[in-house]
């Protein structure tokens, strides 16, 4: 595209498809959360489980990715990456965290804020032993984050790990394994006409959950 600046500068959107007014909500924001998902699944959002992990160094610099949800419950959501990757090292000395969805065909987002912590071995060797043999075996050969000479250094521990490794012997690697974030905030926000946009919030403050809206 020649004016690709101009073209990206003029993109405007307005939202025109829905609302979220506080007699919809439910009283608890899972409950809003998982509604919301489901909406998600069945208007075929792609990637409805891809969310953007922001996390801090322990100085607060701060930096984002995308991670897929892989299980959620009660406030907990659960992901799965290297535990020294770049996001492993900052969980390991900083566990507040944020999650946001962006579900465009529904022009919503979810953020979620709240405190990290390791997964249980055992859940982390349920989800292990539920992947395909491949990406089993990309899981032990990825050093997550940190540099590689070339592309072939990590083909040719791919190689060599498929021989030391069958579909049938591959167990966990100890540098790898689950997170889960236990939710004490969380953001609706629907796209209104305008940009008056809905956004409510839901604060826990160790006992219930207080509702509020936000201003867009
Ligand atoms: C759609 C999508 C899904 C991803 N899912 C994961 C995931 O579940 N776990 C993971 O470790 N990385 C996942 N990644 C890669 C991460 O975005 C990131 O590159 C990687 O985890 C290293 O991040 P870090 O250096 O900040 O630790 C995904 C990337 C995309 C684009």
């Amino acid at each position: 595209m020649d004016n690709l600046q101009e073209f990206i500068s003029k993109l405007r959107e307005d939202f025109m498809n829905g609302s979220l007014l506080e007699k919809d909500i439910q009283e608890d924001p899972f409950a809003q959360f998982k509604c919301w998902l489901n909406e998600a699944v069945e208007a075929k959002v792609p990637e409805p489980q891809a969310m953007n992990l922001a996390t801090a160094s322990p100085e607060g610099k701060p930096s984002a990715r995308i991670v897929y949800l892989r299980e959620f419950q009660n406030n907990d959501f659960w992901f799965y990456t290297n535990y020294g990757s770049r996001k492993g090292q900052q969980l390991s000395i900083n566990q507040q965290a944020c999650l946001t969805f962006f579900w465009p065909e529904l022009e919503r987002q979810v953020r979620i804020e709240g405190i990290v912590k390791k997964a249980s071995s055992a859940e982390s060797d349920a989800y292990f032993n539920a992947r395909p043999y491949d990406s089993k075996v990309g899981a032990w050969a990825s050093n997550q984050s940190h540099v590689l000479s070339s592309r072939a250094e990590l083909e040719e521990r791919v190689s060599e790990l498929q021989k030391k490794y069958t579909p049938e012997n591959i167990t966990r690697p100890p540098h790898w394994g689950g997170y889960v974030l236990q939710a004490e905030y969380y953001e609706f926000w629907q796209g209104r006409k305008s940009r008056l946009h809905d956004r409510i919030a839901y604060a826990f403050d160790g006992k219930t959950w207080h509702i509020s809206r936000l201003s867009p």
